[in-house]
């Protein structure tokens, strides 16, 4: 398997079937995967959700929802919301972790005792993949990057590795409900490359599970989250902040933990969202500058920016995707200038106006100001106190 993987990681598969297929014929799967005459089988998927599961107490952390749910990516942004979720509705929670014991410390917690159980697994292990799904009738795919490193392109962690889990948990037979995460704007024509990658892997799971739910959430924002604070620590260090382009784009950012409640929610239902594909967009359209100065406002600071042209910024974040290969040790991992990051910018990415959203799932999404942005006073130079919007507030109703 390890030779099989070297072998992916230098080479970038387009859509065309036969390399696809030839893919697939890396990957030691098991037959029965492909049925007969390597036509699809069926999905195993039940079809009315986990809505029918025994279920004991009244719902809080220490009842027992029935649920155990195999969370991928668990040790993320996202997965700490999720799995805090998770938990608090008495579900037992695998969480399949590769790295340091430290990356899934802090999700312990969350449950009750011996409700979240930490996995060592390979992620390039078929075996240690089953291991991980074996007790579990939900998986939620949550694995995603967006940079590439040396070992990992795009395309293996956005679309050949969620591939491989639909795979295995069709095998499975027992997983009731499946989970996708992907992200807004994932289309094979995509100027992202891990957007298209994200498509690729939203089509190679519907084929294999034709009742997954897919979620497509905006650009999160969280206290952990990568584009605030990204911007918010590089304004603190140097004064300003770059603009790609003219700050135009449009994206419609969205609270982490909505994200998350939306899951639940897709979780919970009677399996009316299974096969479906969700748009998870925050209740406000920002252009890239708008949000930025969101994000000054709440730091307090005077925005200052240094506009940067799309085609500078793309030159200016190349010599890490040229180096990355060609350097025997591993590259910074981009923040502000990362070249794919840049490319989607390029594009406005917002819900579509015929998508199935938040609403769908009864859901509210929170408006960015206010809660989902506090943890920014952390980078108020004063301390969190340092022009506070109550003083501000007093002053104004004087005038
Ligand atoms: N953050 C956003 O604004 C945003 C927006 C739209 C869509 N999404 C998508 O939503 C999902 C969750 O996002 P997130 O922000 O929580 O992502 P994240 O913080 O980057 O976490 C990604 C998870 O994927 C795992 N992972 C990454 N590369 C892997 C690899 N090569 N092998 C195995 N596991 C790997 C990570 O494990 P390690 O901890 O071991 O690295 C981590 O648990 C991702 O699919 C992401 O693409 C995110």
């Amino acid at each position: 398997m390890q030779s099989v993987y070297r072998r992916l990681r230098h080479h970038h598969f387009d859509q065309s079937p036969a390399q696809i297929a030839s893919f697939k014929s890396l990957i030691p799967l098991s037959d029965r995967f492909n049925g007969a005459n390597g036509s699809r089988s069926a999905s195993t998927l039940a079809t009315k959700g986990v809505g029918h599961l025994v279920r004991k107490g009244t719902g809080g952390r220490s009842s027992v929802s029935g649920i155990v749910a195999t969370v991928f990516g668990a040790t993320g942004f996202l997965g700490r919301y999720l799995v805090q979720q998770l938990a608090k509705m008495g579900s037992q929670v695998l969480v399949p972790f590769r790295g340091p014991e430290d990356s899934q410390r802090h999700l312990k917690l969350m449950g009750d005792l011996g409700q979240i159980v930490p996995m060592k697994y390979n992620p390039r292990d078929e075996s240690s993949i089953k291991a991980v799904m074996a007790k579990a009738n939900v998986v939620i795919n949550l694995i995603g990057r967006e940079y590439e490193t040396r070992n990992f392109s795009f395309e293996e962690v956005n679309h050949h590795m969620a591939e491989m889990l639909a795979v295995i948990a069709k095998e499975h037979g027992g997983i009731m409900r499946y989970i996708q995460v992907s992200g807004l704007g994932a289309s094979p024509s995509s100027p992202s490359r891990m957007l298209r990658a994200k498509a690729a892997a939203e089509e190679a799971i519907l084929r294999e599970l034709p009742e997954v739910t897919v979620m497509r959430p905006a650009v999160m924002i969280g206290t952990e989250d990568r584009i605030l604070n990204p911007w918010a620590h590089f304004t603190k260090k140097y004064s300003f902040l770059p603009l790609m382009g003219d700050g135009s784009t449009k994206i419609q950012p969205v609270y982490v933990a909505d994200v998350a409640s939306a899951i639940i929610a897709a979780l919970k239902d009677d399996g009316s969202s299974m096969g479906k594909t969700y748009e998870l967009g925050g209740p406000e359209i920002y252009t890239i500058h708008e949000l930025a100065e969101l994000m000054y406002d709440t730091i307090r600071e005077w925005p200052r920016y240094v506009k940067v042209p799309f085609p500078v910024a793309k030159v200016l974040a190349t010599p890490r995707e040229l180096l990355l290969n060609k350097v025997p040790f591993p590259m910074p991992v981009p923040t502000i200038f990362n070249l794919d990051l840049i490319e989607a910018l390029s594009t406005d990415t917002v819900v579509s106006d015929d998508a199935l959203t938040f609403e769908d799932l009864g859901i509210t999404p929170r408006k960015l100001k206010g809660y989902p942005t506090e943890f920014l006073i952390q980078y108020r130079k004063g301390g969190p106190q340092y022009g506070s919007t109550v003083s501000e507030k007093v002053s104004r109703s004087w005038d």
